[in-house]
């Protein structure tokens, strides 16, 4: 089966071909960041209109990269949440149209089952069961993973999401958005140790997570150093670090007690903060004590892409699933609410 993937949640627009049984085919990618950088974060109304524009275009390059025509395609699968609703409608009524003009099957995906299972597309990918570690701009979860749509949730975010922390301090700082990406860049440059930042949540049982304390205290630390007359580069790569390791130390802490509970010993992690080298290298040391693997997607996978939106749709347009002609699509989409196959 050849299924067309269409990933448009946010501020960027993913298109790829992926067959059943030859693998991905094809794969491409507009990233806005440069539409939304001056505004410092993303613009949902310019994110909508800037999806309309690239799909077309991007479907027509991975056909042609794939050597495939539209007649070659048999089945659609779509972003339909969680996410922006502007952004979402373009890629769902995309997709709805085409499946109706083609008399073929569309199905909506959730965009957290897709980086769920991006790492599926690697060469060693994961076996069932696992638990997963999701980190994205919107999210922070741990989840035990007994199959696909077999999701129990063990704990998330009270409040910002790993990515988001990342962004806003990033921004509190003065760095360009997505955070993320830069902070860690700086990290490399910082004074280990300098600054001790707090690890939230991590005195007390549980696999919650808090990460907006983390945010005032860096923006605290930044200011008492500008006041003292220390707000150069240095000391904004120290900062860098400080956080860095503070999320990196408590979602670690976190995954470990995750594992314990349940007696588990493979971890995934996913999303666009499992781009992060740190937190690889942190979580790779910590599952040598389970005897474990962890395991994630190419750094291109782990943010936002059309290929694990192709990936996870494909495993459920296999087993029959699709939907009726309405276009709907969910800004808020609890995972556990997915069918299991
Ligand atoms: O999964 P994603 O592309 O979009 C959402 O579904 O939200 O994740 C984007 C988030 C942003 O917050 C970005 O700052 C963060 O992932 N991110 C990183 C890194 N690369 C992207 N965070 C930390 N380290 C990175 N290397
Ligand atoms: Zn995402």
């Amino acid at each position: 089966m050849l299924v067309l993937g269409l990933e448009t949640s946010c501020d960027e627009t993913g298109v790829a071909l992926y067959h059943s049984e030859r693998g991905l085919l094809a794969d491409a990618l507009f990233s806005q960041i440069d539409l939304h950088r001056v505004y410092g974060g993303v613009v949902p109304e310019l994110a909508s209109r800037d999806h309309v524009k690239r799909m077309l275009p991007l479907i027509r390059q991975v056909l042609d990269e794939a050597g495939c025509v539209a007649n070659d395609i048999d089945a659609i699968a779509y972003t339909a949440g969680p996410g922006l609703v502007g952004a979402l409608l373009v890629g769902a009524s995309c997709a709805q149209a085409m499946a109706f003009a083609w008399g073929i099957p569309a199905l909506g995906v959730h965009h957290m089952e897709g980086h769920l299972l991006a790492p599926m597309l690697e060469e060693k990918p994961p076996a069932f069961p696992f638990v997963a570690l999701l980190v994205s701009g919107g999210h922070t979860q741990l989840v035990r993973v007994d199959g696909i749509g077999q999701y129990q949730l063990l704990g998330e975010s009270l409040d910002d999401a790993a990515g988001e922390a990342f962004d806003k301090t990033a921004k509190l700082m003065g760095l360009p958005y997505p955070g993320g990406p830069e902070i860690s860049r700086l990290a490399q440059s910082g004074t280990p140790g300098r600054f001790k930042f707090p690890r939230p949540m991590t005195d007390r049982p549980g696999l919650d997570f808090s990460f907006s304390g983390l945010k005032t205290f860096t923006l605290n630390t930044w200011q008492q150093c500008h006041a003292a007359g220390d707000g150069g580069e240095q000391t904004r790569c120290d900062i860098a670090l400080a956080f860095q390791q503070a999320v990196v130390d408590t979602l670690t802490i976190k995954c470990r007690r995750a594992l314990k509970q349940t007696g588990l010993n493979n971890l995934v992690i996913a999303g666009g903060v499992s781009a992060n080298q740190a937190l690889r290298q942190s979580l790779g040391q910590m599952l040598g004590e389970f005897k474990g693997e962890v395991f994630y997607a190419r750094p291109v996978f782990c943010t936002d892409n059309g290929a694990m939106i192709a990936y996870a749709g494909c495993q459920r347009l296999l087993a029959g699933q699709h939907e009726d002609l309405s276009i709907k699509v969910q800004a808020r989409w609890p995972m556990e609410q997915l069918q299991a196959l």
